[in-house]
């Protein structure tokens, strides 16, 4: 099968013309491994995207199975597979189910946050910089943003947070690991913040990365070893180790009330058939989980060794992606990747001479390091 049709074929699956067909009746020639090989890129545009943070590798075997099977169920509401994906995760965190809340992405549950615990009057308080999704939709509902700068190592400045503290601040949130900068804020000192906090105040655990981050002893989720507190709401995303950003899955874990409180913001049947069966045998597939975690581990190492030969520092990673000082305007370096056919991630105004690169496949990095060797920038500008 030539690789030029296999393409044409899978726009036109894209254009929702041959969808249900495919599940039954494969064309001729056309595998099924081949339909759904995960390398196989369906982006023909050539450009190496080494800006979302999401999965080079795309999702496992077993869940490319699970995509292919429920394809001859999209005719029909995702009722029972919601509801059991629902208990699946439950189990998963030994949480009941109401205690879960599914989303469009992360994205859906930290828009859902915001309308439900923020709103004219009321403070969201963040880190700078951090994931901005959920700023963007605090302005939406008129809440005031602070955002306290990241401390000299990166991590939350737990104490400049809680002094902003006031009768307002109804929402916090932390990311950890922290997009951007893929880095820490140590468990204890996030627990001792929480400890410290008005009843009235909520706060949000974005724990996106979280699969990158297990290595680490100062890290732990406030999922898998929560503490006694009915305001914290942990958030996880199918989209970065299980490779699914494209079909968009992310949960909350909470309490039954801050659950109930977000529930009322959410789109009705928000969560498809395929992502439903897709996410259900990811979670089963611990094995593809660990493999997926374990090449972001070779991958990471391998960046960090063609770092250190050209004797760039990067932020130590916790995540799958790297943020790195150019000691150059972002902007620029950007646009030096862009003009390469390589997409890396967007300039973040707090940390304006940091880039952002989203871990790609070998090839793809290889790519990385040769545009970065070309950057018309004398090289004891670039290094510490
Ligand atoms: C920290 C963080 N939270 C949430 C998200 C959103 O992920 P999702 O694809 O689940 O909407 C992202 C995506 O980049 C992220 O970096």
């Amino acid at each position: 099968m030539k690789k030029t049709s296999r393409r044409g074929f899978l726009r036109s699956l894209r254009a929702g013309t041959a969808a249900v067909l495919v599940a039954h009746r494969p064309l001729p020639g056309l595998s099924r491994a081949a339909l759904f090989d995960p390398v196989e890129s369906a982006h023909d545009d050539g450009l190496i995207r080494l800006d979302r943070n999401d999965n080079a590798y795309g999702p496992s075997r077993k869940v490319i199975d699970a995509i292919h099977s429920s394809i001859g169920s999209v005719n029909r509401y995702p009722v029972n597979e919601c509801s059991s994906l629902r208990k699946r995760i439950a189990d998963l965190h030994h949480a009941k189910p109401e205690q879960v809340l599914m989303g469009c992405g992360s994205t859906e549950i930290l828009r859902m946050a915001a309308f439900a615990f923020l709103g004219r009057g009321k403070q969201l308080i963040q880190a700078s910089p951090t994931f901005e999704a959920i700023e963007n939709y605090a302005r939406a509902v008129s809440s005031d943003v602070i955002s306290v700068r990241l401390t000299p190592r990166f991590s939350h400045d737990l104490d400049g947070m809680r002094a902003r503290v006031g009768p307002s601040t109804t929402l916090v949130y932390i990311c950890n690991p922290n997009n951007p900068t893929a880095s820490l804020t140590p468990r204890k000192d996030v627990e001792d913040f929480i400890g410290k906090l008005p009843a009235s105040t909520f706060v949000v655990i974005d724990e996106a990365y979280h699969h990158y981050a297990g290595q680490s002893g100062m890290y732990g989720s406030f999922i898998d070893h929560s503490i006694d507190n009915e305001r914290v709401i942990v958030t996880r995303t199918f989209s970065s180790v299980y490779g699914l950003a494209g079909l968009r899955l992310g949960y909350a874990v909470a309490a039954r009330n801050a659950i109930q409180r977000m529930r009322q913001f959410a789109t009705e049947e928000d969560i498809n058939i395929v992502v439903a069966q897709a996410a259900s045998a990811a979670l089963d597939d611990l094995d593809g989980a660990n493999e997926s975690v374990r090449r972001n581990m070779d991958d990471r190492q391998e960046f960090f060794n063609q770092a250190m030969a050209r004797a760039l520092k990067p932020i130590e990673s916790h995540a799958n992606f790297v943020m790195m000082n150019t000691f150059h305007p972002a902007e620029d370096v950007i646009e030096h990747f862009r003009r390469n056919n390589i997409l890396i991630g967007r300039s973040f105004p707090a940390m304006s001479t940091y880039i952002r690169i989203s871990l790609g496949r070998p090839d793809e990095m290889r790519r990385f390091w040769a545009a970065w060797d070309m950057l018309p920038y004398p090289k004891h500008t670039m290094q510490h």
